[in-house]
C-alpha cells in the first residue's frame, strides 16, 4: 500500500520498504509513549488489512496552533476504498480520543487537491481552519504538496452533535 503510486499521489512520494518499516516502527514507539497512535485497519469480516488508520501527536509544529497537537489520519488500499471504512474507522477513533484519553480537540490535515480525504473530515463534522493552511516542515521546498489545509474538531462541539 505504501508503495502504490496510486494510493500515495497526494503524499510526498511512494514510501520504500525501509522507510515503511520506519514508519511501522514509528507507531509502534508512539503507542508505547502516548497509549495511541496509527493502527492497521482490518476488515471486520475477513480480518485482511484494509490499511492504516488512528491517531498520533504532531511532530512538527503549525503557526498558531496549540502545542502539542494531535492530528487523526487515514489511508486505505484500492480494494478497501470507497465504501465509507475510513470515515467508519474514524468515528471509533474520535470516540477514543475524547472519552477515553481525555483529548480536547483533534485536528486533520491533507492538500486542498484530497477530495476523498476531505470529504471523510466533512463527514465526521471536522471545521475546515483556512487560517491555519501552512507549508508541511517534512515535505521539500518547492513540492507541489507542500502546503496542507487544516481541520480541526474539538470536544465540547463532538459532545453536542451526538
Ligand atoms: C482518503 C481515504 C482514506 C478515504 O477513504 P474511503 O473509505 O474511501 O472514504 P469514503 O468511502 O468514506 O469516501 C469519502 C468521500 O469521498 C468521496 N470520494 C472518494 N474518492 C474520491 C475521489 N477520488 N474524488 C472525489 N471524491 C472521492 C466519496 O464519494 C465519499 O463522499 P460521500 O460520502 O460524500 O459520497 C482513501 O481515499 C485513501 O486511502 N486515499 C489514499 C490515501 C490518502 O490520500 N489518505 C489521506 C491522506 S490526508
Amino acid at each position: 500500500m505504501n508503495a502504490d503510486g496510486d494510493v500515495m499521489r497526494f503524499f510526498e512520494a511512494p514510501l520504500s520498504r525501509e522507510q515503511s518499516d520506519e514508519a511501522i516502527d514509528r507507531y509502534n514507539m508512539q503507542m508505547v509513549r502516548d497509549g495511541f497512535t496509527m493502527f492497521a485497519a482490518e476488515e471486520r469480516e475477513t480480518g485482511a488489512l484494509a490499511g492504516v488508520l488512528g491517531m498520533q501527536t504532531m511532530r512538527y509544529e503549525i503557526p498558531n496552533l496549540p502545542q502539542p497537537a494531535v492530528e487523526i489520519g487515514w489511508r486505505l488500499g484500492h480494494h478497501a476504498q470507497g465504501r465509507g471504512l475510513a470515515t467508519e474507522g474514524a468515528r471509533r477513533v474520535i470516540d477514543h480520543a475524547f472519552t477515553t484519553v481525555g483529548l480536547s480537540e483533534v485536528v486533520a490535515i491533507t492538500v486542498e487537491a484530497n477530495t476523498a480525504s476531505r470529504n471523510v473530515m466533512r463527514k465526521l463534522g471536522m471545521t475546515h481552519r483556512p487560517e491555519l493552511t501552512f507549508d508541511h516542515p517534512k515535505i521539500a521546498l518547492g513540492h507541489a504538496h507542500r502546503l496542507h489545509i487544516l481541520y480541526s474538531l474539538s470536544a465540547h462541539n463532538q459532545l453536542s452533535i451526538n
